[in-house]
């Protein structure tokens, strides 16, 4: 499979997660779709809620629920978004940080024939993560 057939194949996926958006506040509804560095495909929805703050936006659910089947990284994610492009918040950016592989391509599509392709670097420069934490000894 070429690198675009990929990312077409991330679009899809992402776009079929979009239709199960659980929105009935915003009206906003978003897919996104993850690769592992092992090969594998989650896919994940915005779910919002009555009280709003537990809102969980798609690129988390899709992360998630990735890391909670033991992917070690992600390599790649796909996001769509309302009828546009719509880029990551901030959250998930942060997020994305946290287990991205070196790398990580971030795609925003409108859908499979529209997109741009971003590096984490590009959406969330200077950033704080893991290695600033590491060996405990902050205290
Ligand atoms: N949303 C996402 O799913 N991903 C983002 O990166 C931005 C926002 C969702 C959360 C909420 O359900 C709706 O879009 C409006 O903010």
């Amino acid at each position: 499979m070429t690198k675009k057939e990929k990312i077409e194949k991330l679009i899809v996926r992402a776009q079929e997660a979009q239709k199960k958006a659980y929105v009935p506040y915003s009206g906003y509804s978003v897919g996104a779709a993850v690769l592992t560095s092992d090969g594998d495909i989650f896919d994940g929805c915005n779910i919002e809620n009555a009280s709003y703050t537990p809102t969980v936006c798609a690129e988390r659910v899709a992360i998630f629920k990735a890391v909670s089947e033991d992917a070690s990284s992600i390599d790649a994610i796909a996001v769509v978004a309302g009828e546009d492009m719509g880029f990551p918040c901030g959250v998930c950016r942060q997020v994305m940080r946290e287990f991205a592989s070196e790398g990580l391509e971030i795609i925003v599509a409108k859908n499979k024939d529209e997109y741009e392709c971003y590096h984490l670097e590009d959406l969330l420069p200077h950033s704080f993560g893991p290695e600033n934490l590491k060996g405990g000894e902050h205290v």
